[in-house]
C-alpha cells in the first residue's frame, strides 16, 4: 500500500516542523513547504533518520504565481495530496497605528491567500477522488476580538471564514474540513515576530499551561485522523468563544480591561 502523502506548509519551524515529523513518525510521505530551504532540507533529513520519507518544496507562500508553480510540479512528481495542512503564517501582535498597511497585507498573504490558492490548486483531484482532508491552523485571534492586535485578528477571521466556507463548499464530497485553533504554543513565532508576546492577553498563560510543538502537532494529528470539524487545545478555549457568543460585551470589556493592566 503506497504512503499516504502529507503536505504541511510552513514545515521550516515550530508547529509546522513538528507536524511534519509526527507524521513522518506514523508512516507517511511528507512534502515540506516553506522558504528556508536550508532548514527545509534539516527537516528533511531529521524526518529520515527518524525512519520516514520527506521532499522539501521551497516557496514563498505569499506568492500565488509560486504556489501554482510549486502545486504543478508536486502533482507531477508525487501526485496530489492526501492530506493538506495550511500552517504556514506569520503576522506581529501590534496597535493598529503601529501596523503598516503593507504588514497587513502581508498577513493576509500568508496564512488566508496562500490557504486558498494552495487548496484551490490541490481540490479538484481531491474532489475527483473523493477522499482527503484539508486542515488550516489558527489562533483564538479567529473568534474572539482583543484591542491591539487588528490586522493579525482581521487576517486570522479570514482565514476561519475560508476554512469554514469551503467545508460548506464540499459537503458530501468525501473530504473533511478541520480547522484547528490553538492557545500560546511555544515556538520561534514569538521571536520571528517581535512585539507580539507583550499583547497576547496575559491570562492565557495564567488559565492554561503553553503548549509545546509536539503537543500541538499530535493535537493536529489526532483532529485529521478523527475527521472533527473543529480542534480547540487548550480545551477551556471553547468555554471563552461561547461566552463571546452569548455576551460579547462582556468578554470586551473583560478583554480590555486585561491589555490595560498589560500595557
Ligand atoms: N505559536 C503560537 O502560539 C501559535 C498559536 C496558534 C496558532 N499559531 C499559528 O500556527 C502557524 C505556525 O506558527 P509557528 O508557531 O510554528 O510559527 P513559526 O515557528 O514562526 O513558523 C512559521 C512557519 O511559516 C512559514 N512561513 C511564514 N511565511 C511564509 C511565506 N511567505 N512562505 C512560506 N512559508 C512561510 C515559516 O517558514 P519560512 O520562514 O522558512 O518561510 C515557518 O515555517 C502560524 O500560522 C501561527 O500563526 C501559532
Amino acid at each position: 500500500m503506497e504512503a499516504t502523502l502529507v503536505l504541511v506548509t510552513g514545515a521550516s519551524s515550530g508547529i509546522g516542523e513538528a507536524t511534519a515529523r509526527r507524521y513522518g513518525a506514523s508512516g507517511a510521505r511528507v512534502l515540506l513547504l516553506a522558504r528556508n530551504a536550508e532548514r527545509l532540507d534539516d527537516v528533511a533529513d531529521a524526518i529520515r533518520k527518524e525512519g520516514g520519507a520527506a521532499s522539501p518544496y521551497p516557496v514563498d507562500l505569499a506568492d500565488s504565481g509560486a504556489i501554482e508553480e510549486v502545486s504543478a510540479r508536486i502533482a507531477s512528481e508525487v501526485g496530489t495530496p492526501d492530506i493538506l495542512i495550511n500552517n504556514a503564517g506569520a503576522g506581529r501582535w501590534l496597535p493598529l497605528i503601529e501596523t503598516t498597511a503593507e504588514e497587513a497585507l502581508a498577513m493576509i498573504e500568508v496564512p488566508y491567500l496562500a490557504a486558498f490558492t494552495l487548496t484551490r490548486a490541490f481540490l479538484p483531484e481531491m474532489l475527483a477522488r473523493r477522499s482527503g482532508a484539508i486542515a488550516c491552523i489558527t489562533s483564538p485571534a479567529s473568534y474572539v476580538a482583543w484591542p491591539n492586535a487588528a490586522a493579525y485578528i482581521a487576517a486570522r477571521a479570514a482565514l476561519r471564514g475560508f476554512t469554514e466556507a469551503l467545508r460548506a463548499d464540499v459537503k458530501g464530497s468525501g473530504l473533511t474540513v478541520t480547522l484547528v485553533v490553538l492557545g500560546v504554543v511555544d515556538s520561534p513565532y514569538w521571536e520571528h515576530n517581535p512585539g507580539s508576546r507583550e499583547h497576547v492577553p496575559a491570562a492565557s498563560a495564567t488559565l492554561a499551561p503553553t503548549l509545546s510543538t509536539a503537543e500541538a502537532a499530535e493535537t493536529i494529528f489526532a483532529g485529521i485522523a478523527s475527521r472533527k470539524q473543529t480542534v480547540v487545545k487548550p480545551a477551556f478555549l471553547r468555554a471563552l468563544f461561547l461566552l463571546n457568543a452569548v455576551a460579547p460585551r462582556l468578554v470586551a470589556r473583560e478583554l480590555r480591561r486585561a491589555a490595560k493592566q498589560q500595557s
